[in-house]
């Protein structure tokens, strides 16, 4: 056990390395909303981008020096003047700025990329790090490809660099070629044997090739780093870099291990994540840990069973802690009765055994042809009507404009009201969503919407599953169908009905 408590820094590059890999670019103005996302979150230095590489970045880091304030503003450098100068008149309305400039050592980025000796690349992190430091105080210096390159040439280059004025060594295994036991011996003999180690801040950044790069950061830690790079959701070069979610709840949850914590406001991890999802359009994998949906989810009915008794039984930390509203008991085929009767008590049903039994196999059922049995389904199940006392679809066609689409809705309600509207959207699905926010009267913005298959060839049919949050609740809707548009306009219409429910009782109780 290891006391007290020592402070890691945590160096977001979700903005630079992050947005420089296929399928993350973002716009400077999604770029200044998520730097603002993650000042709130508590990180202690963004890397805004890459000012030299597009007048796009430069702008971008440029707003984002200008406007966010919380946490030191970096941009990237290679060691030459051109790109230091950009970065300096970049960062020049940064409350903290910092210029981060990084050269290739390793002998093969020498031989293949560069062309240099390695004196050459003394040579030009000296003048990298001396330039920078006649901009700002705060330099950090990076040996890109520092895991493969000699560690003797290693220790010279990082001597270079802090005689020169770098105040932080980054130690990046640019390819993600690294064990955890190799970089954390690295890192203890770079502190052991450079010199000058006690004066900066080491610094890890890893790449995720091998699916390492949290136990490799964790492990340089343990080597005595002191900053961790890392993006959100894991995003970056190939593979990417560390999650910062992952890494900070470790640091966090086995703080008795590491002995270290961060300044990460962690309940505001889930919302960051998913902001970052909205402007990327690229959604976490279920299972991703800390922000994936299964990631407080529970369906095997052994530890739903677990789950109700004492909580630690199957999660290590509270939902809370990172931004969920709960854990999740998620009906599915492998959910047994206890989670079952839980739910149903949830929403005011107390059932005798017999009457359970039959909704369990109904429910069961069900299961053969969704993945998730939602409170939606159970009230239908119960008083057989399909819609759980809500709207329902009774007619839906759409006709292609050319430039739009448009959507014709047909609803009805229990009472036997019926609606109908139509829309027009950018396509199909915008057109829909469109003319059921009129027929229903709500409307809402969609934090998550997925479409998946399940099946295949003849029987496969479309799951459409998306959540929005409505006056700070988290809703979700399901819907299935062999057809995903019919799919996506029933999960839309099951958020409308929670809505329209939670109004309707809100009305209830107002009277009573
Ligand atoms: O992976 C890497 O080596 C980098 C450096 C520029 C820090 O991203
Ligand atoms: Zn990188």
């Amino acid at each position: 056990m290891k006391t007290p408590q020592e402070r890691v820094r945590i160096f977001d590059t979700t903005l630079r390395d992050g947005e420089q890999s296929p399928g993350f670019t973002m716009s400077a103005a999604q770029k200044i909303a998520f730097a603002h996302a993650l000042a709130d979150l508590g990180v202690d230095v963004i890397e805004a981008g890459f000012p030299n590489s597009s007048p796009a970045d430069f702008g971008a880091v440029q707003t984002i020096a200008r406007e966010v304030r919380g946490a030191s503003i970096a941009g990237l450098a290679r060691c030459h003047a051109g790109d230091i100068e950009a970065c300096a008149r970049a960062l020049s309305e940064a409350a903290a700025p910092r210029i981060h400039v990084f050269i290739s050592t390793s002998p093969l980025h020498r031989e293949h990329k560069l062309g240099m000796s390695r004196q050459q690349v003394v040579e030009h992190a000296i003048m990298g790090v001396e330039l920078a430091r006649s901009h700002v105080d705060d330099v950090e210096f990076s040996a890109e490809d520092a895991f493969r390159t000699e560690r003797e040439f290693l220790v010279e280059v990082f001597e270079a660099a802090i005689a020169a004025g770098a105040r932080t060594v980054n130690v990046p295994d640019t390819v993600g070629y690294a064990t955890p036991e190799e970089i954390r011996d690295l890192f203890r003999y770079l502190r052991a044997n450079v010199k000058g180690a006690d004066g900066v801040v080491f610094s890890a950044h890893c790449h995720n090739d091998l699916g390492l790069a949290v136990a490799n950061s964790l492990a340089a830690i343990e080597g005595g780093a002191r900053q961790v790079e890392c993006t959100i959701n894991g995003i970056g070069e190939r593979a990417g870099n560390a999650a910062l979610e992952e890494l900070v709840m470790a640091m966090k949850v086995r703080g008795g291990w590491y002995g270290v914590d961060t300044g990460i406001d962690t309940p505001k991890l889930l919302d960051t994540s998913r902001l970052l999802s909205r402007i990327t359009g690229i959604q976490v994998q279920r299972n991703k840990a800390i922000v994936g949906a299964n990631a407080f989810a529970h369906e095997s009915g052994i530890h739903q069973h677990g789950m109700l008794k004492h909580r630690g039984t199957y999660e290590i930390m509270h939902p809370q802690d990172v931004g969920w509203a709960e854990s999740q008991l998620v009906l599915g085929r492998h959910s047994g009765r206890a989670a079952v009767a839980d739910r149903l008590r949830a929403l005011g049903h107390v059932l005798d055994d017999a009457r359970l039994d039959a909704v369990i196999a109904d429910a069961k059922a069900l299961t053969q042809t969704q993945h998730v049995v939602s409170d939606l389904d159970l009230l239908r199940l119960l008083d057989g009507d399909p819609s759980g006392g809500g709207w329902r679809i009774t007619a839906m066609s759409l006709i292609d404009e050319g430039q739009h689409t448009r959507a014709r809705i047909e609803l009805s309600d229990p009472g036997d009201l019926h609606v109908a509207q139509e829309a027009q959207g950018d396509g199909p699905i915008a057109a829909l969503f469109a003319a059921l926010a009129r027929a229903t009267g709500v409307d809402f913005e969609l934090e998550s919407y997925e479409v998946h298959s399940m099946g295949i060839g003849r029987d496969a049919r479309g799951e459409a599953n998306l959540s929005a949050r409505i006056g700070g609740e988290a809703l979700a809707g399901q819907g299935t169908s062999r057809d995903v548009l019919e799919a996506s306009a029933i999960a839309w219409l099951a958020v409308a009905n929670q809505v329209l429910r939670s109004h309707a009782s809100q009305r209830i109780a107002a009277f009573a």
